[in-house]
């Protein structure tokens, strides 16, 4: 097998992120086609599945000695193997996508031996996309290069400074969500009660979309414990070249697998503020995510 053309593979995904942004765009999202996967906060809908079986049958006709990941045809007995893959969600942010709240895209990864290496996010509604390839940077609609503040980023200054992404997902019993909940009420408590007081918090909806927040530095950082490879495979390589950071979502993971269903995403900025920010989110986690 060739080594894989990074450059080439991200062109070609980002022409299948503007076709996949016109089915989105044409699509009249409404609860007929509409179906709860695990229970009524977990949404798919037939066009998740119609932009899928478009991705991957360019996909596998153009590349058809790399592997192809995607939530709507997601094994669990076929995990992500070191092989070259395509790890791809169709919509991210399903449940906007079906309220018409203009926040899901399409998230389009492509991993070697388990590591992002190619990542193309695009939003049809605000038609804005987000690309990277390892080694070679981030950008905004390929022109403005990722954080967007350049040289000039803003150092981190602790959690009080911070706006903080998170989501509540679709998990809303047992552990995990009482160590979501907890922790968001520590994150957001006054200091005088023992909390870190955030600046505010954020969701977008996507974690796609949140990630590619953190890279351009609009938002300090995402914590997030539950969802899946491709919700993060793309964004990720945008956020590393953006010069953030991903760590597990639970403390002392200085490493997180891509399909490790953990993640903790800090934007990026100089070294130090970026461990010492990891440090104290970690300190207010309230119990551990056992994802
Ligand atoms: C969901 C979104 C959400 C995250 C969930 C994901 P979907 O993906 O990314 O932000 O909190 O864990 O499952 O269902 O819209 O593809
Ligand atoms: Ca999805």
């Amino acid at each position: 097998m060739s080594t894989p053309n990074l450059k080439e593979i991200h062109d070609f995904l980002v022409s299948l992120a503007y076709k996949a942004g016109d089915i989105i765009n044409n699509a009249l999202p409404d609860n007929s086609g509409t179906g709860s996967k695990k229970n009524s906060a977990d949404l798919v809908t037939e066009y998740d599945r119609a932009v899928e079986n478009m991705i991957s049958t360019s996909l596998k006709e153009k590349y058809p000695d790399y592997e192809f990941h995607g939530e709507e045809t997601y094994d669990p007995a076929s995990p992500i193997t070191d092989a070259p893959t395509f790890v791809v969600d169709p919509i991210d942010g399903t449940v906007n996508f079906v309220h018409s709240f203009p926040y899901a895209c399409v998230s389009l990864g492509f991993a070697i031996s388990r590591v992002p290496a190619v990542g193309v996010v695009y939003n049809p509604f605000t038609k804005t996309l987000w690309s990277g390839i390892r080694g070679q940077g981030a950008f905004r609609n390929q022109e403005t290069r990722l954080p967007l503040k350049g040289d000039n980023v803003e150092p981190l200054s602790g959690l009080p400074n911070a706006l903080v992404a998170i989501e509540w997902g679709s998990d809303r019993t047992g552990p995990n969500w009482e160590t979501k909940v907890r922790t968001f009420e520590k994150l957001g408590q006054s200091k005088e009660d023992g909390g870190a007081m955030v600046r505010s918090f954020r969701s977008l909806g996507s974690a796609a979309l949140n990630i590619c927040a953190v890279a351009e530095g609009t938002m300090d950082l995402y914590w997030e414990g539950g969802c899946w490879a491709w919700d993060v495979c793309a964004a990720w390589v945008i956020l590393a070249e953006a010069g953030g950071i991903m760590v597990d979502g639970n403390p002392g993971g200085w490493e997180t697998a891509l399909d490790g269903r953990r993640y903790l995403a800090i934007r990026g900025a100089p070294e130090a503020g970026q461990k010492e920010l990891v440090e104290e989110f970690w300190s207010y986690i309230q119990g551990r995510l056992e994802y």
